[in-house]
This record gives C-alpha cells, structure tokens and sequence, in this order.
C-alpha cells in the first residue's frame, strides 16, 4: 500500500498511528507529499479527487480517503479491534469524530494565521476555530474521561493525535490550562512507541 504523506498532518499521524498498533509498517510505502489549499498536489488529485492527504492506494481497490475511512479500513483488514465491540462503535465513533473536529479546526486555524497573506486574515473567524478547539476540549474533559481510561480505540488515536497538533502548531495558547484530566492521560498516551515514532516535525 503506497500512502500519500506529510509529517505535519494531524490526519496523516492518526493513520499511522493505526498502522503502528495493528503491526502492519512494513506494509507501508510513504509518499512524502508537499500540498496546500492554495498549492494541490497532482499526484495525490490522481488518488483523491479532494486533493486533500492521507490518501491509500491498495491492490485490490480504489484509493482510500479520507483519515476515517482508511484507520477503519486498516482495522478491518487486521481484525485490529480498534472500533471494540459493535455496541461500543458508536461511542468510539463520536469520540473520533470529536478529536477530528478539534482537528479540522486547529488546522483551519493555522492556515489562517499562516498561510493566508495579513492583510487578508480575519481574527473573528480565527477566534471561531479556536473556540471550536475549546468546546472539543471541554468536551473531553467533562464527558469522555472514562472512556479514555479504557483499552485503546480508534477514539482514542484521533483525540491524542489532536492534541499532539495543539502542541506542534498552537502551544501557545497552552490548551492544558482547562483540562487537567485530559492533559495527564495525554502524559501517558503520547509515550506509546507509536505516538513516539510518529510525532510531527
Ligand atoms: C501543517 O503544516 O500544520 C499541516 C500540514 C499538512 C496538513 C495539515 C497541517
């Protein structure tokens, strides 16, 4: 499988942060791929006609896209046990969905403030994303605790690779200062072999 890449994307590390826990690296072919919203990549349009990453090229298919669809689709060809039982797929689901929408908008909220020219910038929509990622971490921190301190899931790779981006792109508006119960089970999450061999740079 050849997988479209960039080692900044939050979206990217959660599919590799599956692939480390299923065991399936050395399936993996990357393709370091260098693409915005103002600069798409013609090699990653031919696998996702969005031109967004991660993309999955796989033998016997279609290229796979988006992040959602490849982790499960990862889990699936593994029996990786990642979604738990079909009673708890909905809550690990919305758990996933919430790390990424805290994704979504930490990303929205860098191209804001970096790639779209100064003059151009408009800090009402910025500070809209942000409290987007406000709302998702308070969220975490008042209803979702107990789960993350349950065997690992595909909710729990999406909130902690959300969280690795926050301290990558956003450290400075110090997201740990509300959520202390989240920030100690991110201490111990972020020290998997998996999180480690994956960490954004
Ligand atoms: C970033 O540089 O922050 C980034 C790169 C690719 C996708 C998303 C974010």
């Amino acid at each position: 499988m050849k997988l479209y890449y960039a080692a900044a994307s939050p979206f990217v590390r959660k599919v590799l942060v599956v692939v480390h826990e299923t065991g399936q690296i050395d399936d993996i072919a990357l393709v370091t791929t260098s693409l915005s919203p103002v600069a798409p990549s013609d090699a990653v349009r031919a696998a996702n006609p969005l031109s967004k990453i991660p993309a999955l090229e796989r033998a016997e298919g279609p290229a796979l896209y988006d992040s959602r669809v490849i982790c499960a689709y990862l889990d699936a060809k593994v029996g990786g046990g990642l979604y738990v039982s079909e009673a708890d797929r909905w809550d690990v689901m919305t758990l996933e969905a919430t790390g990424d929408g805290l994704m979504d908008a930490a990303v929205a909220l860098r191209y804001e403030t970096f790639l779209r020219p100064s003059d151009k910038q408009w800090e009402d929509w910025a500070d809209g994303q942000w409290a987007k990622v406000s709302a998702a971490l308070h969220a975490l921190e008042g209803r979702w605790m107990a789960h993350l301190a349950k065997p690992v899931t595909m909710g729990h790779i999406s909130v902690a690779c959300g969280l690795g981006y926050l301290d990558f792109r956003h450290a400075e508006r110090t997201w740990r200062s509300k959520t202390p119960a989240l920030a100690e089970w991110y201490a111990g999450f972020e020290t998997r072999p998996s999180m480690v061999a994956t960490a954004p740079h």
